[in-house]
């Protein structure tokens, strides 16, 4: 159950004024029953799966003593998060590290969490809220803390009820990048400090918001005469660089930017502004961790073997750095722009930011249980599950196709980047929905391929066309760290090329796609308990991409599926043969797919799949559709409160850039 006390209407409140903000934390966690001494993927992870477990163990001993009931399985297997605090204490405390001059305003759509909140709120965050919810939530959460967390309404195009709420409940600075947004501003309150929000080049994102948001250039004058006229100040300039951003030309270009407008707001206009926000998109999931101590190993064999070595603060994945065009952390991205804002701006301009992903990508791990399984083996003679060792397996994940990133320098052609970044956007937005509306063809697909399957597989290829020889060859990146080809195999074999790889689509125009015959399909097909309509609509919303782990006994002590007592198991042999699998969600949707073509192990109904990286964009907007709802959480913390009071303090030396 969740305790996170704070309205104002709280009588018995939990956080007091005059404690320690490290005592509001430690009551804030333990009033939680978080565990502490563990990640979310190490040994916190292994105690909150088994506690979890235990629990609904328990809670299921009634159903198992029902007469009608002959259960030689076990009825455990709904879905968890274990999510760790610690992640977001130690993100909090390396931004500002690197950023000293930042102040984060939490980006509450990520992840509106209370108890992420409050804890980002103790260690000091102000929250960028979207609309009157969002507000209401960090509201109601902060209520009882000494201080009171600032927002910033940072929505470029509000409902006026939002905004006549937000006004009411305090809010001032609100962003806007068009001239209706003032006017609707004006005639609401002349209290309202508008912040400008320009567009980007957003290229290379995971997730694009330029094609939405953002003035151009060419709008900035319109924009500052229309705030002027309607007796509105305009106290700051904000951008987003989109979510989840490994370049930081890109911020430099929008600083840049930033800086031009700046000054001709002055110029021109009067308007002396103070307030640079210079958004979110920096990347937090687990491989965006700066850890130089594993630069330059190769990756681990069994990933899964050496999780309990990266406890506490010291958890980041092993980095394959073979890659040309590295990926680029967070502390790179802040060293290259931290020094940027010093140059552009002078220190009586406020610098925020508006961080989401972050604080919180890694901070949860996803537990499903497999609910059913198929196998799509039909005749043996011509199609038979084709089994790759773990030693070839590695070689391909180790392949891993880094995310060429396009480094675009600022230059005097930002204007003209930016446009280009909108087109582009546009058709990547347009192969999404190809993508999406692929996946629906594909049943039609399979369904037709079941009778064309037994006549001829040109048949069944011709369906929608055969690949072409480019096709044949390309390698095509599947699922985060595996690449597959995009149809590989003749004669006999056919094309076992994969459904998913029918993403082909320029400018919105689908030009190719794969079919999806029978001999088509992965190996093994999985159901999981959680799908694109729970937690993972980040594939669709985020453009996230998700790699399914074996959970293995070895991470919890699982309920054997014979006997319904609660064993300590082996630890199981990790198995050496890899196929080809599909993993579904669990609604009656065919777009209900989490992952195609990863390599997994034969596994059976009552086995369990967990998913890294599951804390931004996911719980956030998960829904219960079919009436599955939103998987439950359970929280860790990494960091042992002894530690708090110092890493609430922030870091000894006021920040390198100083
Ligand atoms: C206005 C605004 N600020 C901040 C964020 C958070 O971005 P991120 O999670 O990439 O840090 C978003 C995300 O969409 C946003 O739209």
């Amino acid at each position: 159950m969740l305790i996170v006390e704070g309205t104002s209407t709280s009588s018995s409140s939990l956080i007091k004024d005059d404690v320690e903000p490290s005592s509001n934390l430690e009551s804030l966690l333990r009033k939680n029953d978080v565990l502490f001494g563990g990640s979310s993927i190490g040994k916190g992870f292994k105690t909150a799966a088994r506690n979890h477990l235990k629990r609904c163990h328990v809670e299921n001993k009634q159903i198992l003593d029902h007469p009608d009931l002959n259960l030689e399985i076990s009825p455990i297997e709904d879905p968890f998060y274990v999510v760790d605090i610690g992640v977001i204490i130690s993100q909090a405390y390396q931004w500002r590290l690197y950023f000293p001059r930042v102040e984060p305003f939490y980006a509450v759509k990520c992840n509106p969490d209370p108890v992420i909140v409050k804890t980002l709120a103790i260690l000091g965050c102000n929250f960028d809220c979207a609309s009157d919810t969002e507000i209401e939530i960090v509201q109601n959460v902060c209520a009882d803390l000494p201080r009171t967390p600032e927002i910033i309404y940072a929505n470029p195009c509000k409902p006026q009820k939002h905004l006549i709420k937000a006004i009411i409940s305090g809010v001032r600075m609100v962003t806007f990048d068009n001239v209706s947004e003032v006017r609707k501003c004006a005639l609401i309150s002349k209290k309202i400090q508008l912040i400008l929000r320009i567009v980007t080049d957003d290229r290379g994102a995971q997730c694009r918001l330029s094609s939405k948001f953002g003035a151009p250039k060419a709008r900035w004058r319109n924009l500052l005469k229309a705030a002027k006229d309607s007796g509105l100040s305009v106290v700051g300039v904000s951008f987003h660089v989109g979510s989840g951003c490994t370049d930081p030309s890109k911020y430099e270009m929008a600083l840049r930017d930033a800086r031009e407008l700046f000054d001709l707001a002055k110029s021109d206009f009067g308007f002396d502004m103070k307030i640079l926000d210079i958004g979110g998109g920096f990347p937090g999931e687990t491989h965006s961790f700066w850890n130089p101590e594993v630069l330059g190993t190769t990756p681990v064999e069994d990933e899964e073997e050496k999780i309990n070595e990266h406890e506490g603060l010291d958890f980041a994945q092993k980095v394959e750095s073979q890659d040309d065009t590295p990926y680029m952390f967070f502390t790179e991205i802040a060293s290259k722009v931290a020094p940027l804002i010093d140059k552009l701006f002078p220190l009586d301009v406020r610098v925020i930011g508006e961080p989401g992903r972050y604080y919180v990508a890694a901070a949860a791990t996803l537990v499903t249980a497999i609910v059913g399984s198929r196998s799509n083996e039909l005749d043996e003679k011509i199609f038979s599950p084709e089994a790759i060792s773990d030693n070839k397996a590695s070689d391909q994940i180790n392949e891993r196709d880094h995310f060429k990133k396009r480094s675009t320098l600022a230059s005097k052609n930002r204007e003209a980047r930016v446009l280009e970044s909108i087109t582009d956007e546009l058709n990547e937005h347009a192969k999404h929905f190809a993508k999406q509306s692929y996946v629906t063809h594909e049943t039609d697909a399979y369904n037709d391929g079941l009778d064309l399957y037994k006549e001829d597989f040109d048949t069944a290829a011709d369906l929608l066309g055969v690949p072409d020889n480019t096709q044949m060859l390309s390698i095509m990146r599947t699922v985060e760290g595996m690449n597959k080809n995009f149809a590989v195999g003749e004669g006999d074999q056919g094309l076992i090329s994969l459904a998913a790889s029918g993403e082909a689509a320029v400018n919105g125009m689908v030009l190719q796609a794969v079919a999806d015959s029978v001999p088509l399909q992965d190996d093994f097909a999985y159901y999981v308990n959680d799908g694109v309509y729970g937690a993972f609509n980040n594939l669709m919303f985020d453009h996230a991409s998700v790699r399914p782990r074996v959970l293995r006994a070895s991470h919890c002590d699982k309920p054997s599926r014979k006997n319904m007592e609660l064993s300590d198991l082996e630890d199981e042999t990790p198995e050496k043969l890899l196929y080809a699998s599909t993993v579904f969600g669990p609604t009656c949707d065919s777009i209900d797919v989490i992952a195609r073509n990863v390599l997994l192990p034969k596994l059976q109904i009552g086995d369990w799949l967990y998913f890294q990286n599951m804390g931004a964009y996911t719980m956030a907007a998960a829904s219960s559709f079919n009436g599955f709802t939103p998987s439950e959480k359970i929280y860790v913390c990494s960091i042992h409160p002894e530690y708090f009071k110092s890493l609430i303090a922030g870091p000894k030396i006021a920040g390198q850039h100083e």
